[in-house]
């Protein structure tokens, strides 16, 4: 392929490599350790804000300063500082950053598609209030069926067919899933108590796991899929509901953290039920639940500071009130200004703006789950197209 350069880290990944093999307690996954990386032709993923890379912003208008300041120094589209965690995932495996599908200008998806958009959650909302969104996960997937369609009809000759993906990048991508915490905070809104929503969630993973199914019918094999965050460290569910629950000894609200943990148990089930439906899928489930939790508790070991506070924000006990967020502007003496200003050195912190994390954070994850450690099978981003069997 043109335009790709020969890895400058093999000799990390052979160390990788080796590092998954003596985790390998099964045939199959010695196989995949001692394989050849899986050369992915593209992305294409389906999420919520934390991998929205413009979908939103197509749509209600651009994210508002200071967000994008160090990496693209203008507003780019997500809700960070920076890049998230699909840039680095998409910069690891070396493609371009990937395009909001929703984006009609400039936009180039050669190399695939974000059909993430900010606030999107699995099921469908039945009321549209409080900042969701209704490109749920169907709607997403009606959007791939869709793209992946007319980039077929486009194939040759066509002014469009050098911006969209060629026939067998799609079954040589990775599709990766990044959503749910919205599912668990839509029932917070509407006031559903943490048991109500747990009960919903055999119905949301049935959703999730229909996704997937559709995607793998559609010729996609390489799946990787993130788990839920730890709900109860996050910054605007302490701002809210601090009287009201239990911290855990971090600083964290345990009854928050358990509905996160109980949605990922049951997403860590639904995949491996799918693994026996789909024989042909390579599914990698990613715990960024623990890795995100390791960082927010042990910021300052991990050369952070400050992971209870904003760094982008105004006024409040964390540096966060929700109808003044990131980027709000007010109107001083007859000037509007931005008074809900980013800090002075993101790249120490860990929450950009009581939500999402900061690109220095994001960076941090990344790196710990790119050497498939905090995966289920444990193998690297880069063989996540080897299915392994236990
Ligand atoms: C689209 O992006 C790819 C990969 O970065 C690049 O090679 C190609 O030239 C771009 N196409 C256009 C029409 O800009
Ligand atoms: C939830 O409860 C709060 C406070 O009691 C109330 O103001 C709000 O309207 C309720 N929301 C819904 C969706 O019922
Ligand atoms: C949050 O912002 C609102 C509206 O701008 C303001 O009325 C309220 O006092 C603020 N809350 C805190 C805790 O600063």
């Amino acid at each position: 392929m043109e335009g790709r350069l020969k890895d400058p880290s093999l000799g990390l990944r052979t160390a990788v490599a080796v590092a998954a093999l003596l985790l390998c307690r099964f045939p199959a996954c010695l196989a995949a350790a001692a394989g050849a990386a899986c050369d992915f032709l593209a992305i294409f993923n389906f999420g919520s804000s934390n991998s929205d890379t413009g979908g939103l912003s197509a749509v209600l208008g651009q994210v508002p300063p200071p967000n994008g300041e160090t990496y693209f120094h203008k507003p780019s589209g997500r809700y960070c500082d920076g890049r998230l965690l699909i840039d680095f995932i998409a910069e690891d495996l070396r493609l371009p950053h990937l395009s909001a599908y929703l984006d009609s200008v400039g936009s180039n998806f050669s190399h695939g598609a974000n059909f993430a958009v900010a606030g999107s959650s699995i099921r469908p909302q039945t009321t549209i209030q409080g900042g969701y969104i209704p490109i749920s996960l169907n709607v997403q997937l009606v959007e791939f069926s869709d793209f992946l369609l007319r980039s077929r009809i486009f194939r040759s000759g066509c002014v469009f067919s050098r911006l969209l993906p060629q026939e067998e990048y799609f079954s040589r991508a990775l599709y990766t899933f990044e959503i749910g915490q919205n599912d668990l905070t839509s029932g917070l809104k509407q006031n559903r108590t943490i048991d109500q929503i747990k009960a919903d969630i055999p119905d949301v993973m049935t959703q999730f796991s229909d996704a997937i199914k559709k995607v793998y019918a559609q010729g996609g094999r390489s799946f990787w899929i993130q788990n839920t965050g730890p709900l109860g460290c996050s910054i605007f569910i302490t701002d809210q509901y601090h009287r009201e629950a239990q911290d855990d000894e971090h600083g964290c609200l345990r009854p928050f953290n358990e509905l996160s943990q109980y949605f990922n148990t049951k997403l860590k089930q639904a995949m491996n039920s799918l693994r026996t439906e789909l024989p042909l899928a390579a599914i990698t489930y990613v715990d960024v639940y623990s890795v995100k939790y390791n960082l927010i508790t042990q910021a300052n070991k991990h050369g952070f500071q400050q992971p209870f506070i904003a760094c982008c924000g105004h006024g409040g006990k964390y540096n966060f009130n929700n109808s003044r967020r990131c980027g709000f502007k007010a109107t001083v003496e007859g000037k509007e200004i931005v008074i809900a200003k980013s800090c002075k050195d993101p790249s120490v912190r860990v929450s950009w703006d009581g939500v999402h994390f900061t690109e220095a954070a994001n960076r941090w994850i990344f790196e710990k789950i790119v050497d498939g450690s905090n995966s289920d099978p444990p193998i690297p981003l880069n063989m996540a197209c080897h299915r392994m069997d236990h």
